[in-house]
């Protein structure tokens, strides 16, 4: 945990931006089971609880009244039983005391204290509610049903976490290098270990072992893959062969929960072929001029805009799109190739804040996210402000099926080569992955090492440790 002071503190922020006065309701989350009751998913606090509170146990919920300033711990001392299954804890008033919580209250409290602050005409300010048992508690103790939570969230709660949250910290900024120094190992590991032969889980199971050992495990499900133009594939049965692409999309935890996220591409032989090398230097071009442009007062989404230009331009001079490469994006032909957006946020989750909604993290009033082919899959497109930390992570991919369709539809067909096109079906995906933090004057890339990036780096790496 942080001091008592940096938790005393955001929560005296988040009064002072929540003006329309009422309860702040933020529950912690509970175990989940996985295959069976006493049969749990590793537990996963729930971000916003964590930001305020730090308390990193399952069962709590807070109740922030802004009017008085009253705080409110609601949680159960653990009984004979649970010391006797899970071992000692702190007591609720030692873990209140910790965040700078002076009231404590039974957990089973919170639904009176729900119900009569919305019986008083209270307003209740929460969070969109992402899990199965928050739902039914917040439904049980506002009296809203289930399916139409969504529609009574507090908008103005909303706005006031992101506006915290999005600007980290020095002290946060610390955690999420040491979750970067983390991602390093988990990734230069998967290079030592890339070779034909080698299963894909084989690089899994390695590199979220090292999540594990030096953290609180992975900030995501690892995508380890030869077939990498599939883009979240979490498929580990591959055999990798000579001549593919290995992409490992990885990141860490800290003990306190903070993430990191990288992508790398290597050759499962140690040596890119020209085709390759081709490939990969269109999209370490587009990481490079994400990171050139990247300053407070930018527009993510210009920026995202700009790396799909350079991708669209490589792609042009080698035959696979054709035209004018700004007119291209402008009718997002690239698309085609890079169907995902630049990049997203990253804090206490990999996708930070992605809960309460993109609408407010990634966007705002002057940017509203587009529907528009090209833009449409970018989760952060507004201006960014010095403390943000972003994910930049363009890509481009052969995914024969989508291919064949835009070929069948003659969509954007003044742009695309599609006979070219065709002669990278068996190509795979290629994605570059750093963050980065946006500092007054620019932006620094984060981790006190970079990952191998080049392809001369990648191979002198590789070739290190193949004996
Ligand atoms: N790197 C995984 C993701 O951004 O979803």
């Amino acid at each position: 945990m942080f001091s008592r002071d940096t938790y005393t503190s955001r929560r005296a922020e988040l009064r002072r931006r929540v003006t329309r006065g009422g309860i702040v309701l933020l529950p912690g989350n509970t175990e989940s089971p996985a295959n069976y009751p006493g049969n749990v998913y590793h537990f996963r606090q729930d971000s916003t609880f964590l930001y305020f509170f730090g308390l990193d146990l399952p069962g709590m919920a807070a109740v922030i009244d802004v009017d008085s300033g009253k705080e409110t711990l609601f949680a159960d001392d653990l009984s004979m039983d649970d010391i006797i299954w899970t071992g000692p804890q702190p007591s609720v008033a030692e873990l209140a005391h910790r965040c700078g919580v002076a009231d404590t209250r039974p957990l089973g409290d919170i639904a009176e204290v729900v119900t009569e602050a919305v019986r008083r005409g209270r307003t209740v300010h929460f969070l969109p509610p992402y899990r199965a048992e928050n739902k039914l508690f917040l439904s049980k103790a506002t009296g809203i049903n289930v399916d139409a939570l969504p529609n009574h969230i507090s908008v103005e709660l909303a706005l006031a976490v992101v506006s915290l949250r999005d600007k980290k910290s020095d002290e946060e900024i610390a955690e999420i290098e040491e979750a970067c120094r983390i991602g390093y190992m988990m990734h230069t590991t998967a290079m030592k270990m890339c070779r034909p032969g080698i299963m894909e889980r084989e690089i899994a199971g390695a590199i979220e072992g090292i999540a594990l050992q030096y953290g609180a495990g992975v900030s995501f499900t690892s995508i380890v893959s030869q077939n990498g133009e599939t883009l979240h594939n979490h498929y580990y049965g591959n055999t990798l062969s000579e001549g593919r692409l290995l992409l490992v999309d990885a990141g860490a935890e800290t003990v306190m929960n903070y993430c990191s996220d990288f992508t790398r591409t290597m050759p499962v032989s140690g040596k890119f072929t020209t085709r390759q090398k081709e490939i990969y230097d269109i999209v370490l071009a587009a990481n490079d001029r994400a990171f050139e442009l990247s300053s407070p007062g930018k527009l993510y989404r210009d920026i995202h805009l700009e790396a799909c230009t350079v991708i669209a331009k490589g792609l042009t001079e080698l035959g696979i799109m054709r035209g004018d490469p700004a007119e291209a994006v402008a009718a997002g032909a690239h698309a085609l190739f890079m169907p995902h957006g630049l990049g997203h946020m990253m804090g206490l989750d990999v996708h930070d804040m992605e809960d309460i909604g993109e609408k407010y993290v990634g966007y705002d009033l002057e940017t509203r996210r587009s529907t528009e082919l090209g833009v449409s899959a970018l989760r952060m497109g507004r201006r960014l402000q010095p403390g943000m930390v972003m994910t930049v992570e363009p890509g481009i991919y052969f995914i024969p099926a989508y291919i064949a369709k835009w070929k069948a539809e003659g969509l954007n067909a003044a742009f695309i080569d599609f006979e070219t096109a065709e002669r990278y079906f068996d190509f795979g995906g290629i994605r570059i992955e750093d963050d980065l933090l946006v500092t007054e004057t620019g932006n620094r890339m984060l981790g006190q090492s970079r990952v191998p990036a080049t392809t001369d780096r990648i191979e002198e790496f590789m070739a290190e440790y193949r004996g």
